[in-house]
């Protein structure tokens, strides 16, 4: 299994670009299965989770193409014929967002059959708004064996009231309504970028969705949707990380190729916690000359600040002055990165949902576990300025959502590498 070895204290030097979102890729590839005409999406991360929807819609009949050489980051995904409309629970267990397909299955096959995604390292994670929605679009559910199946004849729109903001939920609602009949009115809305985005494929596939965004999305359904190209959105969380890592390793880093309209709420708190940034024609830079002071923290659906960037967030603040707290409102179990952390010198308790973590702690560099991809995120950003060599282990979970990031942060200075390679002597 692979490992990651990293020897902190250099600072970051130089740009490292950001790749597209894959948490807008996930969906948009999901839109595909709502047309039997190729849609090409550009600016697609190469990552692990990618590769999991590649083989789902594979799976499901779909021919999916890669792009090769400079065209590397483009996937043409052609769903001409869908056989089996089914995504199994192998692929589904390791990533949830596989039950995005359960929206645009059904409305474009009528049926669909889609495992049940389980807990995760990051507490339990119901589908339920998924399912209400979808009955509420005229589908008829069940729940067997693990899996959930529905059918319809053709969804009819409807008003949607989500009771909790979900992500994903509102993505696989937004796919489904596109093909439905009549006019779709959704409230509470997830106002993610990555909702806007995938609206914005959607809109050129030919649906008729407004407000995409915003916490109500007006759509009016169209009979078909046709083939089109699109580009995906930079990744705000890549990002994000990236800035923490400039930040954090006292550097000066161009983080190029990100969108910082994305940014606001993180951007802002770092200037709270000391960190200079500035917007660049194509991105933003940091530079991490100034002391880092406490500042708490509370994660919020967009735009609040990210539960993505939280873990992140942690080990930026075991490097500031002071004491911060860190409150995660949106998932239930997402502090497993913390007792890493600790192993390596940080000072952080954690009380329920809250964590307070008391700066500054040198940190050292010890043997550490990923438990989940922005987990192991934090745990590379805390190596970065320990003491030392540390391993972290289980580095698929980083795989599944950044792309090459030895590779990157090395570019930028970095002494990190996989296990197997040998690190240059000091
Ligand atoms: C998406 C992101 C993930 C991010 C999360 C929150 C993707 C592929 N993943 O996940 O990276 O951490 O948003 O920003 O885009 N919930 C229910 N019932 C449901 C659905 C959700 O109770 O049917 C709850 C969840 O348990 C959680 C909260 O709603 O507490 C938000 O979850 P949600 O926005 O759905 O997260 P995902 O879409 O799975």
């Amino acid at each position: 299994m692979d490992k990651l070895v990293i020897r902190g204290g250099n600072p970051l030097l130089g740009t490292i670009r950001v790749s597209g979102a894959k948490n807008a890729a996930l969906p948009c590839m999901a839109a595909a299965l709502l047309t039997d005409e190729p849609v090409i999406l550009e600016n697609i991360p190469q990552v692990r989770d990618i590769e999991t929807t590649r083989k789902l819609l594979a799976a499901m009949g779909a021919e999916v193409e890669l792009g090769y050489g400079r065209a590397q980051h483009r996937t043409t995904i052609c769903c001409r014929t869908l056989g089996s409309p089914e995504a199994s629970y192998e692929l589904v267990k390791t990533m949830r967002a596989s039950t995005l397909v359960l929206g645009p299955l059904v409305a474009r096959c009528g049926r669909a059959r889609v495992s049940l995604p389980g807990g995760c390292a990051i507490g339990s994670r119901p589908i339920d708004l998924h399912i209400k929605g979808l009955e509420r679009l005229g589908a008829k559910l069940t729940q067997e064996h693990g899996y959930v199946e529905a059918s319809a004849e053709r969804l009819r729109g409807a008003e949607i009231v989500f009771d909790k903001i979900t992500v994903t939920g509102t993505e696989d609602l937004l796919m489904a309504a596109a093909l439905a009949e009549g006019e779709t009115v959704m409230r509470n809305c997830a106002r993610e970028p990555e909702v806007a985005d995938l609206a914005d494929l959607l809109n050129k596939m030919g649906a008729k969705i407004e407000g995409a965004g915003t916490s109500t999305i007006r759509v009016q359904g169209v009979d078909r949707l046709h083939g089109t190209r699109h580009r995906i959105i930079p990744d705000r969380v890549e990002a994000g990380t990236f800035i923490i890592a400039g930040a954090l390793t006292g550097g000066d880093l161009h983080v190029a190729g990100c969108d910082p309209h994305h940014l606001g709420a993180l951007l802002q708190k770092l200037e709270e916690a000391g960190v200079k940034t500035t917007l660049t024609a194509d991105g933003v830079r940091v530079m991490g000359d100034a002391p880092l002071r406490a500042a708490d923290m509370n994660t919020e659906e967009y735009p609040g600040f990210p539960t993505d960037m939280q873990a992140q967030y942690m080990a930026l603040a075991t490097q500031a002055e002071g004491t911060s707290i860190i409150t995660e409102n949106i998932f239930e179990n997402r502090f497993m990165h913390a007792q890493e952390l600790v192993r390596m010198g940080a000072n952080i308790k954690i009380e329920g949902r809250r964590a307070v973590v008391q700066g500054k702690s040198p940190l050292s560099a010890a043997a550490v576990l990923a438990s989940d991809l922005r987990a192991s995120a934090s745990l590379v950003l805390a190596a970065l300025v320990a003491d030392g060599e540390t391993i972290i282990d289980r580095v698929y979970h980083i795989d599944r959502g950044y792309e090459r990031i030895e590779e990157k942060l090395r570019g930028v200075g970095a002494q990190i590498k996989r296990m197997g390679d040998v690190l240059p002597k000091r």
